[in-house]
C-alpha cells in the first residue's frame, strides 16, 4: 500500500478505449516520421497521452445522455436556450455567445475591442492569447506575483501583480489598456491558482480606471476548488458560491469549455454589455455561425450544459486536484524536479534542471518530450524555449523563455492511478541515463505559435559549442 494514498476515483468506467504500446523500434520510427514534434505523432501511436487536458475528457453517462437531445436548428434552439441558461447562472452574465473553442472567443473579443499598439495585461497569457493579442497588433503583458517562478510552496501562485498592475496603469495611462485579464487557473506558471482577494483587488483597480475587466476561466472550477482549500474564509461556501464571487467581479469571460467544460469541444464568451455584445455578434456571424450556435452543433451545447455543472461537483475536483498531486509526487521521487505546489491540472517538470548540459536554443523540455515518447510511449507538451522563445515581435530580439518546462496534462476522467504509476516508472529510466539526452534544433516553422507544426532535428551539442 503506498503512502499517502488518495481516495478512489467518484465514478465508475462505462465503456472502454484499448491503447497499446508500440515497440522501441516502431516508436523510433515514428519520431523520425513527426520530425521530432510530437504533435505530429498519431493518436493510434501513443501509449498514454498526456499532451493535453482540452478537448480530451471522457463524458459522463449524464452527458451522453444529454447529447441525443441536441437541437440542431439553425437559429434560437433548445440547446442554445438550456446552455445560455446555465452560462448565465453560473457566469453572471446576460449574454451569452457560443464559441467553437476558447481561442475563436479571444479572436472575436480582441477584433471587437482591441485597437493597434493597445495593451492586454494578464496575469500570464496562454499562448493562444497572447498569439490572438498579437495578430491583432496589441501588446500581450504578464504581470504574474512576485512568487509565480518561485518553488514557495505559496498556495496562490497564479496571482496578478497588483503593484505592478497599477504602475502600469499610471505609466501608460487607461486609453493604452485594451483589457486586462485573468487567466484562471494561471496556466502558463503552472495551473496554479489565483485568490479570490487577488481577483477583488484587480477588479477594483479596473472599476476605478473604466478599464474592462475579463476572466479567461478555461479552468474555472479548479480554481474555485483552490479557494475553497486555502483561502481563508471560504472552506464553508460551495463551488456555485465562490464562482458566483469570482464572475461578479468582472466584465466578461473568455472561455475554452474543452476544460472545465468535461466537453470534447466549445467555448464561449459571456458579458452584460450590451453594444459590445451587439458588435461581437455581428462579426460572428461572418467568422463562426449564427450567434446562438457559434460554430458548435446543438448537441455540443447540451453537453456543455450539462458538463459545466458537473464540474463543481466537489468530490470530483477533490479527487482530480489529489491525482495531480499523487503524480507530482512520484514524479519527485522519480528525481525530476516539479514546480510546486502542483496546480489543478497538469505536473510541471523542470527539464532546465533536469538537463543542465542542454542550452535553451536547443530545447530541452523538447528534449525531454522526445525521451519520454521513446522510452514509454508517453506524450506530453514542451513548455520552454519551444513555445515562447524565437523573435520577440516588439524588439526584434533572439529570446528564450524563463523556464524550460514539460507539462503532463492530465486529462479529465480518464487515466487511473495505474497509468500514473506507468509514468512514473517511465520518469525513473529516463532520470538513470538523462546525461545521454541530446538538444534539437527547428528545421522549418510558422511565425506565430509555432510549436504545433514546427520540424525539428536532433542536433551535436559538441557542435553547438564549436558553431556558436
Ligand atoms: C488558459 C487557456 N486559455 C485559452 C486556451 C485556448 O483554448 P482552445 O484550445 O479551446 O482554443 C487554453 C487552451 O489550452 C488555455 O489553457
Amino acid at each position: 500500500m503506498k503512502k499517502d494514498r488518495q481516495p478512489a476515483e467518484p465514478y465508475r468506467v462505462k465503456s472502454i478505449e484499448p491503447i497499446r504500446l508500440l515497440s522501441l523500434e516502431e516508436r523510433e520510427k515514428k519520431l523520425v516520421g513527426a520530425n521530432y514534434n510530437l504533435f505530429k505523432v498519431d493518436a493510434a501511436d501513443i501509449y498514454i497521452d498526456l499532451l493535453t487536458d482540452s478537448g480530451t475528457p471522457a463524458m459522463s453517462a449524464r452527458q451522453w445522455g444529454a447529447l441525443m437531445q441536441g437541437d440542431e436548428s439553425y437559429a434560437g434552439a433548445v440547446s442554445f436556450r438550456r446552455f445560455e441558461k446555465t452560462v448565465r447562472d453560473i457566469f453572471r452574465k446576460k449574454k451569452v455567445i457560443p464559441c467553437h473553442q476558447g481561442r475563436s472567443a479571444e479572436n472575436l473579443v480582441f477584433s471587437t475591442i482591441l485597437k493597434k499598439d493597445q495593451y492586454v495585461v494578464n496575469n500570464t497569457h496562454f499562448d493562444t492569447t497572447r498569439a490572438n493579442t498579437l495578430h491583432k497588433k496589441g501588446i500581450p503583458v504578464d504581470l504574474p506575483c512576485p512568487a509565480a517562478y518561485s518553488q514557495d510552496p505559496l498556495p496562490f501562485k497564479g496571482d496578478m501583480d497588483i503593484v505592478r498592475l497599477e504602475q502600469f496603469i499610471q505609466k501608460h495611462g487607461t486609453e493604452k489598456i485594451a483589457m486586462v485579464i485573468m487567466t484562471v487557473t494561471n496556466n502558463s506558471v503552472g495551473g496554479q491558482p489565483v485568490s479570490l482577494a487577488n481577483i477583488h483587488e484587480v477588479s477594483q483597480l479596473c472599476r476605478r480606471n473604466h478599464i474592462p475587466f475579463f476572466f479567461d476561466c478555461a479552468r474555472y472550477a479548479e480554481n474555485c476548488y483552490f479557494i475553497k482549500r486555502d483561502e481563508p474564509g471560504y472552506g464553508d461556501k460551495s463551488i456555485r458560491e465562490i464562482a458566483a464571487e469570482m464572475f461578479d467581479a468582472c466584465d466578461g469571460v473568455m472561455m475554452s469549455a474543452k476544460k472545465d467544460g468535461l466537453a470534447n469541444i466549445g467555448g464561449f464568451i459571456a458579458l452584460d454589455d450590451e453594444d459590445l455584445y451587439s458588435r461581437i455578434a455581428d462579426l460572428m456571424i461572418i467568422v463562426e455561425g449564427f450567434p446562438t450556435y457559434g460554430g458548435l452543433a446543438g448537441r455540443d451545447m447540451e453537453v456543455l450544459a450539462v458538463g459545466l455543472e458537473e464540474v463543481m461537483d466537489f468530490a470530483y475536483l477533490d479527487f482530480r486536484v489529489k491525482q495531480v498531486a499523487y503524480l507530482g509526487e512520484q514524479i519527485k521521487q522519480a528525481g525530476m524536479t516539479i514546480i510546486e505546489p502542483t496546480g489543478g491540472h497538469a505536473v510541471f517538470i523542470d527539464a532546465g534542471l533536469l538537463l543542465p548540459h542542454i542550452p535553451a536554443e536547443r530545447f530541452p523540455g523538447q528534449a525531454l518530450t522526445v525521451e519520454f515518447y521513446r522510452e514509454g510511449g508517453i506524450r506530453m507538451a514542451e513548455i520552454g524555449s519551444l513555445m515562447f522563445g524565437g523573435i520577440d515581435p516588439v524588439n526584434g530580439e533572439k529570446v528564450t523563455a524563463k523556464h524550460e518546462l514539460v507539462r503532463m496534462a492530465l486529462p479529465r476522467r480518464v487515466y487511473s492511478n495505474s497509468h500514473y504509476d506507468y509514468v512514473a516508472e517511465t520518469s525513473e529510466r529516463i532520470v538513470s541515463k538523462k546525461e545521454s539526452l541530446i538538444g534539437y534544433k527547428i528545421t522549418r516553422q510558422a511565425p506565430l505559435l509555432r510549436h504545433f507544426t514546427c520540424d525539428l532535428a536532433p542536433v551535436n551539442l559538441e557542435r553547438v559549442k564549436v558553431e556558436k
